[in-house]
């Protein structure tokens, strides 16, 4: 019998599951935070076919894992708002198409947010979330900034969990990467005069990933400061994660890749003066014990990645401020980093501004900030490290 055959056995007991959340749901869940695990991928294939039981793990070179959809998991997770019904429990069914009309909102004017979260395994042997309340938190304000009906928090984080513990199969094993996921939140229902969708979709799907950057996590990146065209401005929708914010970077993202940059930092749009954020990323810059970041003030994404980042920081004895940072105070800087879900700590290697490139790190090093904060997150994402902040959270 060929593996996928046996995965595609397994799955069907599972296959449009209502996830309505229950008490007994959550007293499980937190049952199964103490439920000790051996190694997800020493599965054998006649893993008890049931949700959240280890399969067959997915046939995937965990050493080769880039960040796309190569390995993109078996189930996604789809539900449904009417007005009628508001939202229903959704299920769980096979990756594949979504249902709608050419004329769906979505289509024609863009309503759609998209959360991004990962799931790790851990080195106590078990698959967990981090912070997974933070993206039910900023979905439900992205939704109300796009004129949505809000997913319930708890329903965001009981799908999201379902689709991990559904897909444990791919979730890679530890430091090869992550199970990362994508839930989404789009106007589905049918439109032609410009007004919010009469019918929303709530879905998620995932896929094994490895680093976010070509030369791989641990290796510098390059910049470019964009003076042309900026991310987003006062007012604006630049602090929610709009689907509609990141196609727009591509036309500089793109020419900066041409010309051997990673990518692009954008300026703020009423002075050109300020660091705003990186395209898929926000920026950290620091001098001696002090880091900045700019401050959200609606043109900056509010990444989980960075509030972890500035309590984390402030733990370790660093000044941390939310404040403005010139362009010119960023090239005078001991080091850059960004951070965000897909990038994680990304150290920058060099800052080219008006022709003058800044060189932060030596050729190839990663900065030892960058490093330091890289290694305190991901060792309590991976509990390693003590989760005294009660950030992670077990799926199974
Ligand atoms: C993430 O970091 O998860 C994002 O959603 C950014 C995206 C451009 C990959």
């Amino acid at each position: 019998m060929s593996l996928g055959f046996r995965l595609w056995q397994n799955l069907l007991p599972t296959m449009n599951r209502s996830l309505a959340p229950s008490k007994a749901q959550c007293l499980r869940r937190c049952g199964a935070a103490n439920i000790a695990r051996t190694r997800l991928h020493t599965i054998a294939a006649a893993a008890a076919p049931v949700a959240g039981e280890r399969r067959a793990k997915a046939n995937i070179d965990w050493d080769s894992l880039g960040f796309g959809l190569k390995d993109v998991a078996a189930t996604m997770y789809v539900a449904e708002w009417t007005p009628e019904k508001g939202w229903d429990s959704g299920k769980l069914v096979p990756y594949g198409p979504l249902n709608m009309m050419p004329s769906a909102q979505v289509l024609n004017y863009g309503q759609a947010i998209f959360e991004g979260m990962k799931a790790q395994e851990s080195a106590k042997g078990r698959v967990v979330l981090f912070r997974p309340d933070q993206n039910a938190a900023r979905f439900k304000a992205g939704a109300a900034r796009m004129s949505m009906p809000s997913v319930p928090e708890d329903q965001f984080v009981e799908a999201v969990r379902a689709t991990v513990e559904n897909n444990l199969d791919y979730v890679p094993p530890m430091g090869k990467g992550s199970l990362y996921l994508r839930p989404l939140l789009m106007g589905t229902g049918p439109i032609l005069g410009l007004g919010p969708a009469p019918a929303y979709t709530f879905a998620i799907f995932a896929a094994a990933v490895g680093a976010y950057f070509k030369g791989g996590q641990l290796t510098p990146i390059d910049l470019i400061v964009e003076e042309r065209f900026h991310r987003a401005a006062p007012g604006g929708m630049g602090g929610t994660k709009a689907a509609g914010n990141y196609s727009p970077v591509l036309v500089t993202q793109l020419e900066a890749k041409k010309n051997g940059f990673a990518d692009v930092v954008y300026l703020d749009a009423k002075t050109d003066t300020y660091l705003e954020e990186v395209s898929s990323c926000n920026i950290f810059v620091v001098k001696g014990k002090t880091i900045k970041t700019p401050p959200l003030s609606g043109t900056i994404l509010p990444g989980v990645t960075r509030r972890s980042i500035i309590e984390l920081a402030r733990s370790r004895g660093y000044d941390v401020q939310e404040a403005a940072v010139s362009v010119h105070e960023a090239m005078e800087a001991d080091e850059i980093f960004t951070t965000g879900t897909a990038v994680v700590v990304s150290s920058v290697g060099s800052m080219t501004y008006r022709g003058n490139k800044k060189a932060y790190t030596a050729p190839g090093q990663a900065g030892p900030v960058a490093l330091e904060m890289y290694s305190a997150l991901t060792d309590i994402q991976t509990e390693k490290a003590d989760d005294k902040f009660s950030w992670v959270y077990p799926v199974k």
